[in-house]
């Protein structure tokens, strides 16, 4: 049975230090791709505060398809340069919109989102998809929690293979 321990009286920085040990405990003690990325979502809901939805969408066949989430139902698809996934695919740049509403062409799957912070996955240059977080707070996602993701994926790019979900 999964618990967390503590989370409470933790600091932003140990709760998301404890996040990445968590991440770290899942992807070594199971091997199949689908399974891991599914409980990562479970994991960062459970560690971050204030989120509506965390997932992944996965590149397939030129666009987005969504994957494991958490959160309301969302788009299924999502296409290469649109809304703040498709950009940060389009860029292969971390996309934090502090105010979705002034995001151009931001697609709200879910009317509650008011912030987002889109991880593109590139490996060896290649996209392959987005670990995409929002908010319904405005301006919700901090420069040291866009480092801690970026880490997580990192972590996800040595032990998952994309291709094969
Ligand atoms: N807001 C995203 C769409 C995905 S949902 O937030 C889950 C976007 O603009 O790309």
């Amino acid at each position: 049975m999964f618990k967390l321990k503590g989370i409470k009286n933790m600091t932003e920085e140990e709760r998301l230090k404890y996040m990445i040990i968590l991440v770290k405990g899942q992807l070594s003690s199971e091997k199949n791709d689908l399974a891991n990325i599914s409980n990562v979502t479970g994991i960062i809901k459970a560690c971050v505060d204030n989120l509506n939805w965390a997932g992944f969408y996965i590149l397939r066949k030129n666009k987005l398809v969504l994957g494991p989430f958490q959160g309301l139902p969302a788009c299924n698809t999502i296409a290469i340069g649109k809304g703040v996934c498709g950009t940060a695919v389009e860029t292969k740049e971390v996309q934090l919109v502090a105010d979705v509403n002034l995001f151009p062409g931001h697609i709200a799957c879910d009317d509650a989102s008011q912030s987002e912070l889109v991880i593109p996955i590139i490996k060896e240059d290649k996209v392959f998809g987005v670990l995409d977080l929002d908010s319904p707070l405005k301006d919700r996602f901090t420069k040291l929690e866009k480092s801690y993701f970026i880490k997580l994926v990192d972590l996800l790019n040595e032990n998952i293979k994309w291709e094969n979900i």
